[in-house]
Formats: C-alpha cells, sequence, structure tokens
C-alpha cells in the first residue's frame, strides 16, 4: 500500500503516560469550559468514555451537546479544561493522530458531493494518498453490507434519501473501525427499523472493536436501550450522569426540557410514554 501510513503511534511513544493501559482504553473530558466569543456554551464538563462503552448524550436544543463533540475532535480548540484521548492531550496530538483515534458524524451532514456511496465510505480510509488496498475495498463492502447499503453503492450521495445519506455517513465512520466514535444525532433521519438497525450495529462494533462510542440522541428511549451510560447537558453543564434508570427519571426530565413526561418501566429500564399538549382555548 502506497500510503504515507502513520500506524498508531506505538505504546508510550507519544504517551506522557507512558506504559498507563487504563488511560489508553479512555476518552476523558475534565473540566471543560468553552465560549464562542463571549458566550460561555460548556461550563466545567467532565466525563469519561471507556473503550467498548456506549455513553449517550442528550439535552435541550442549543445545550452544548454539538460544541462538546468538536471539541472532543479538536475542530473547536479549547483553552480551559483537558481532553485526553487514548492517554494523550488532545493539544499534543497531531490532525492525523486524532484522526487515527476518533470518528466523527456530524450533525446533519447534508453537503453532499455527487461521488458514489462506495468512493463516500472509502474516504473514510483515505491516509494521505488515493491507494486502497483489495483489504480496504473487502471492508468497505462489508461495511456498506452491514447498513444494508450494498445494493446503492454505486449511487450518487445526491440520489439518495435523507435516511440512505445518514446511514452513508455513519459507515464512513465505521469503516475505520476507530478506538472512538463521535455520533451527532446519526439516526435522527432514519424509520424505526432503521434506527432499530444502525443501534444494534453500533452495539456490535463497540463490542466487537472494542470502540468507545459518544452519542448524541434526542430520542430518550433510544438512548435508553443502547447507552451503558447516559450524561444529560442542560445550559453547557451535565446535570445527571449514570446508567439510564438513574438519569432518566420524571424529575431530570422536568427539570431539563420543562415538560411533563409520562414514564413506565419495562425489563429494569426507564421509558418515556409522551406528554400531553394542552389545549389552548
Ligand atoms: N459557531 C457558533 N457561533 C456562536 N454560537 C454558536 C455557534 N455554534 C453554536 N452556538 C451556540 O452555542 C450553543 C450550543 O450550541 P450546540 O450546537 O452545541 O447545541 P446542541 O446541544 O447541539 O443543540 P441541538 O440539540 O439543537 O443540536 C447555542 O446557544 C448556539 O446558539
Ligand atoms: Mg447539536
Amino acid at each position: 500500500m502506497s500510503v504515507r501510513g502513520h500506524g498508531m503511534p506505538k505504546a508510550g511513544a507519544n504517551s506522557r503516560n507512558g506504559g498507563d493501559e487504563a488511560e489508553r482504553g479512555k476518552l476523558s473530558i475534565s473540566n471543560l469550559s468553552f465560549a464562542y466569543g463571549k458566550a460561555k456554551v460548556l461550563d466545567e464538563v467532565s466525563l469519561q468514555i471507556n473503550r467498548g462503552e456506549i455513553v449517550a448524550l442528550i439535552g435541550p436544543n442549543g445545550s452544548g451537546k454539538t460544541t462538546l463533540l468538536k471539541c472532543a475532535n479538536r475542530l473547536l480548540r479549547t483553552r480551559n479544561g483537558t481532553i485526553d484521548i487514548a492517554g494523550d492531550d488532545l493539544r499534543r496530538l497531531r490532525q492525523w493522530q486524532i484522526a487515527e483515534r476518533v470518528s466523527y458524524v456530524p450533525q446533519a451532514a447534508d453537503i453532499v458531493y455527487p461521488m458514489t456511496v462506495f468512493e463516500s465510505v472509502m474516504l473514510g480510509l483515505r491516509r494521505g494518498s488515493w491507494h486502497y488496498s483489495a483489504r480496504d475495498m473487502a471492508k468497505v463492502a462489508s461495511t456498506l453490507e452491514q447498513l444494508g447499503l450494498d445494493s446503492m453503492s454505486h449511487k450518487l450521495l445526491t440520489e439518495l434519501s435523507g435516511g440512505q445519506r445518514q446511514k452513508a455517513a455513519i459507515a464512513r465512520a465505521l469503516v475505520r473501525e476507530t478506538p472512538f466514535l463521535l455520533l451527532d444525532e446519526p439516526t435522527n433521519h432514519l424509520d424505526m427499523k432503521h434506527k432499530r438497525d444502525t443501534i444494534q450495529i453500533l452495539r456490535r462494533h463497540s463490542r466487537g472493536h472494542n470502540q468507545g462510542i459518544l452519542i448524541v440522541l434526542h430520542e430518550i428511549n433510544l438512548a435508553v436501550q443502547l447507552a451503558d451510560r447516559i450524561a444529560l447537558l442542560e445550559g453547557g453543564r451535565i446535570v445527571a450522569e449514570g446508567p439510564p434508570d438513574k438519569v432518566i427519571t420524571h424529575d431530570h426530565i422536568r427539570a431539563a426540557y420543562a415538560v411533563e413526561v409520562n414514564m413506565t418501566s419495562h425489563a429494569g429500564l426507564p421509558f418515556v410514554i409522551g406528554y400531553r399538549i394542552e389545549n389552548e382555548h
């Protein structure tokens, strides 16, 4: 393969933690604050994602979820607080090192180019040149198959529906098999079946490839079923964090979203049934 190919840095080579296995298994956000100009959007946020674990990030519109994911990927640069990825301070890593550790699916990736689905997923494997190996091709084909996109792999992205496009974006992230995945509302355009299928694929990937996944979701019931832990962000602060049954409570939902929800539980998990919309007369 004629790529400039950078392998994952050797254990300890870049790591100020040397041989600390535990640190290398984490994406660790500590006391992170962030402001756009003077407007503070994240306020002392601390959150850890372990490899092999799925953490759902929920919270009202504008609470800072996307901003947090962008900071964790250094799309936004932060001054206050630290983010360690696999044992190294994000600020000390080069862009290619970040790319080898983290895959990111942005919210509503609506900007599409007239390239085929196959080519777009292949882009996920680009490592400095346009040369791809037979193994790369096989990986792309297998990822497309997992997501049920194999029949449209030669269609142009511009010819896909919103949901199909979203699945192509997920495929582009999954094919890279990085230790960590940051997914910003990756299922919002998908119907019930495709949501369920995608959730199962993410779970399989997390366990199978020992990936740590931080996923932003608005559908609380989906978060409950997918995540090992849920973090609730409100006004730039994590106001609740822990296993689904500790975070998804009537009181937390009322406090964060200002709605009164009806809840039940099934197989030990909390479920939000819905809420009433009062008629105004
Ligand atoms: N580029 C930007 N410049 C200035 N302010 C921004 C910028 N991007 C986001 N904001 C503001 O920062 C706050 C947090 O935005 P963010 O996109 O992180 O919220 P979110 O939790 O992802 O919301 P949503 O659920 O609607 O996607 C909002 O008040 C938003 O208006
Ligand atoms: Mg957002």
